[in-house]
């Protein structure tokens, strides 16, 4: 059986058995909106399952199509806009156009990012030679690119945020619904913040996320993956988010627990950063996969510390244990830290970033240093070695060597000088 038709086998079984963008149906805790390629491509929008329209999405649209707008148009922002782009153009309960806020860059050859998007339909720094799609508008205003959506998609590196919500105070309309694709968290005087949290506290709506074993060029040369959307209370917004985004190639389910999932996305990096050490160091799989499974072991425990609402479930779905391994093995985090650690740790972590990343922005260094600030501040260090020792040879207090020199039965306090 090819790979579709057990996927089409299994949606069935668990439930309506709409494919090709239905509403997302429930497994334990998920639901799912993946499709069958050729269904979906021959019946766009059509419920191939049940023989009916959506199963019924369409009629809470007909008033009036949802506007989706992408707001970030890195590497993963420029993916995200052509996955929703594409759903834009199929769906009828889409606006057609989907506008991109881009953080204006002007390129090597004098001429400005935005307008190279919209001539080219291609984000030539980012996503090189990739066609968006004729749907996607590039705009570099921030206020025209949210005018009159009722979608917002949050994509940039999270260190960004605050000052963007800042200035998309009192411009947004008050019933969008907005999501998180970022991957990082903040620590505020009142302990750490998620940054979807951040982003409803500010403009003062729901905010659902979105995470999973993602790199985005895989994506955007359609290669299978899945992901999940996190979602508070709103399920009907979480089966909209689920119509935005999935294909049949990319399969986004819906679980209940949005700090959970996005906890997986934001601490992940972390582990990734110890996976690239070992692997500059030299070592194999057996160590690679010892660090991985000691990461989501501090994964766990510590969204579970900060959230005790956080399902277990939720670490076997595409954000945390599927996410986990693909940037242990692939990612931009992975891949500095291993040159960081080949080097010696001799040369920074910033200085290897610009070398290597293209603009692209490093997460786990940034996230290890935020995560350890809580866990000095909770005397929590000795039950995290991982994710404490990650921090201490990023600041370049233990050399890269010291992510394989510790026992997780007699973890030793890392004291920082
Ligand atoms: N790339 C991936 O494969 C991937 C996959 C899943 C999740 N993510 C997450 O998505 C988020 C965005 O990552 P990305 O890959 O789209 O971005 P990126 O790292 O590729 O690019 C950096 C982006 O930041 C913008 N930028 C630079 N300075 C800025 C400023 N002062 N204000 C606002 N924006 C500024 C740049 O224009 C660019 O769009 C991150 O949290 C990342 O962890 C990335």
């Amino acid at each position: 059986m090819p790979w579709s038709a057990c996927f089409m086998a299994e949606r069935t079984r668990g439930g309506s058995g709409r494919i090709g963008g239905g509403r997302g149906q429930e497994r334990p805790g998920a639901a799912t909106a993946a499709a069958d390629r050729s269904a979906w491509d021959m019946a766009p929008g059509l419920d191939v399952g049940s023989g009916t329209r959506d199963g019924g999405l369409l009629n809470s649209y007909e008033a009036e199509p949802d506007r989706v707008a992408v707001i970030g148009s890195g590497n993963w922002g420029s993916v995200a806009a052509r996955l929703a782009a594409t759903n834009a153009r199929r769906l009828p309960y889409f606006q057609d156009e989907v506008r991109v806020w881009v953080y204006e860059e002007k390129l090597s050859n004098g001429e400005l990012l935005s307008d190279v998007i919209n001539k080219t339909q291609e984000n030539v720094k980012y996503l090189p030679n990739v066609k968006l799609g004729p749907n996607v508008v590039a705009d570099p205003n921030l206020e025209t690119a949210v005018k009159n959506a009722t979608m917002l998609v949050f994509v940039m590196p999270h260190q960004f945020i605050e000052g963007i919500c800042q200035k998309l105070k009192g411009k947004i309309r008050p019933d969008a619904k907005a999501i998180s694709l970022i991957k990082g968290m903040e620590m505020g005087d009142d302990g750490p913040r998620l940054i979807s949290r951040e982003i409803s506290e500010q403009l003062g709506i729901d905010c659902s996320v979105l995470m999973g074993a993602n790199i985005a060029n895989e994506i955007a040369v359609e290669q299978f993956s899945e992901a999940t959307v996190g979602y508070r209370d709103d399920k009907e917004t979480a089966d909209k988010w689920v119509q935005v985004f999935g294909t049949p190639y990319f399969q986004v389910t819906h679980v209940q627990d949005v700090e959970g999932v996005e906890l997986c996305g934001t601490l992940k990096n972390i582990v990734a950063i110890a996976a690239g050490l070992v692997d500059g160091l030299g070592m194999g799989n057996n160590t690679k996969a010892a660090i991985m499974r000691i990461g989501l072991k501090e994964m766990i425990l510590f969204s579970k510390l900060l959230f005790p609402s956080v399902q277990d479930a939720t670490f076997f779905e595409s954000c945390g244990i599927a996410d986990l391994i693909t940037t242990c093995l692939g990612g931009r985090n992975r891949k500095v830290a291993d040159a960081f650690s080949k080097h010696g740790g001799k040369r920074s972590f910033d200085e290897l970033e610009v070398e290597l990343l293209n603009g692209q922005k490093l997460q786990g260094v940034l996230t290890a240093k935020e995560v350890f600030g809580l866990l000095k501040a909770k005397d929590w260090e000795e039950s995290f070695p991982l994710f404490s020792t990650v921090h201490a040879i990023a600041t370049r207090h233990l050399p890269p060597s010291a992510i394989v020199e510790y026992s997780e039965r007699a973890p030793r306090k890392i004291v920082l000088v």
